[in-house]
């Protein structure tokens, strides 16, 4: 039997693959006729047309806030990646679904449709904060909670555990779609210039920052919105500082929401082992320090922050003893 880890994110679905690592890392998106429904480009291609379609196309993001929102597009798209990279083979397919700290039974109920329509076999469940810790190789025990968070696009999985358990944890729908879709108002304020979405998620990624004074700078295009001509401007880390700030701060705010709910024994040897950190949002410049500084404790950033969940997925479809401690029942 062929065993995968599947993370289908709000922005990127990541699949890994025993015996050859991971094996893909695409958008979840799909671009379709606004008529017919007919789909008519997957993953990158699709996001790649995002606020440069034809009238007559959408691009549809299945996955919304970490949640399966839409069962048959998500459907059509797993069976896409799946063709991609982990063609059917004698024995079928077992997968691990990286989900979302707490995700309801009907949530997984989803995910046991769209598997079952892409032809996979056999389904479990990983919560993200686990894979985190796994990730980055962590070593877990009994005795020895670990606090950690996974900051996506779509929304914030903050939990505290141990090898034999979730003790406290929580899922919120803050992530870095937020902060672009604030970016676009706060560009539109700042230099009366109206920009696209994916222009919006560049001018986070190239200039987003919390080091203070960071003085980064990228070039931006967009539309005046006086005179709707094509306009171009120089923007700085200092520009952007406060849309991206306010959300990060909103994901400590939870963080610590879930720790004041730990036992007192767990929170005293949580502060001495410090929070781990991973998703894609914790590649903003001088994210760990700021983290660090806010919780009053040591922030680990895994080593590619993007990856730590889904290598961690590996990770737990690799090893059947891991399967049984961390799989949800
Ligand atoms: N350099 C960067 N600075 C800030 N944010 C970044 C950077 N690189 C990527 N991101 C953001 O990280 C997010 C994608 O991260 P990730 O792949 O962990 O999310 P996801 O798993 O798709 O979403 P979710 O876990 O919320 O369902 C996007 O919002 C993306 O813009
Ligand atoms: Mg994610």
């Amino acid at each position: 039997m062929l065993k995968i880890a599947i993370d289908l994110g709000t922005s990127v679905t990541k699949i890994f693959r025993i015996g050859s690592g991971i094996v893909l890392a695409e958008p979840t998106a799909l671009t379709i006729s606004k008529e017919t429904g007919t789909i008519r480009a997957f993953g990158a291609e699709a996001k790649r047309l995002l606020g440069k379609t034809a009238e007559a196309t959408d691009v549809i993001f299945p996955v919304y806030e970490g949640e399966i929102v839409d069962e048959r597009y998500a459907a059509a798209l797993l069976e896409y990646f799946l063709q991609k990279c982990a063609k059917r083979t004698f024995g079928g397919i077992e997968a691990l679904f990286c989900v979302p700290c707490g995700i309801s039974a009907e949530g997984r109920e989803r995910y046991f449709r769209i598997a079952k329509s892409a032809g996979i076999s056999r389904v479990n469940f990983a919560e993200t904060p686990y894979l985190v810790a796994l990730g980055q190789d962590v070593p877990l025990s009994e005795s020895n909670p670990v606090f950690a968070l996974d900051v996506g696009a779509g929304k914030t999985s903050a939990a505290a555990f141990s090898l034999d358990g979730i003790i406290a944890g929580l899922t919120m729908n803050v992530g870095g779609a937020n902060m672009d879709t604030h970016l676009i108002d706060h560009i539109a304020e700042l230099y009366n210039l109206k920009i696209g979405a994916l222009t919006a998620e560049r001018l986070k990624n190239t200039v987003g920052s919390l080091i203070p004074h960071d003085m980064k700078q990228t070039v931006i295009n967009g539309r005046d919105v006086t005179t709707g001509r094509p306009r171009s401007v120089s923007v700085s880390s200092q520009d952007v500082l406060f849309p991206i700030r306010t959300y990060v701060d909103k994901i400590l705010e939870y963080a610590e929401l879930a720790m004041r709910k730990l036992p007192a024994e767990v929170s005293a040897t949580m502060c001495r082992s410090g929070v781990y950190l991973a998703g894609g949002v914790c590649n903003l410049a001088g994210f760990a320090d700021y983290v660090s500084q806010k919780l009053q404790m040591e922030a680990h950033l895994a080593p590619d922050v993007a990856t730590a969940v889904i290598l961690g997925g590996g990770r737990v479809v690799g090893s059947s003893a891991l399967m049984k401690k961390i799989c949800l029942e």
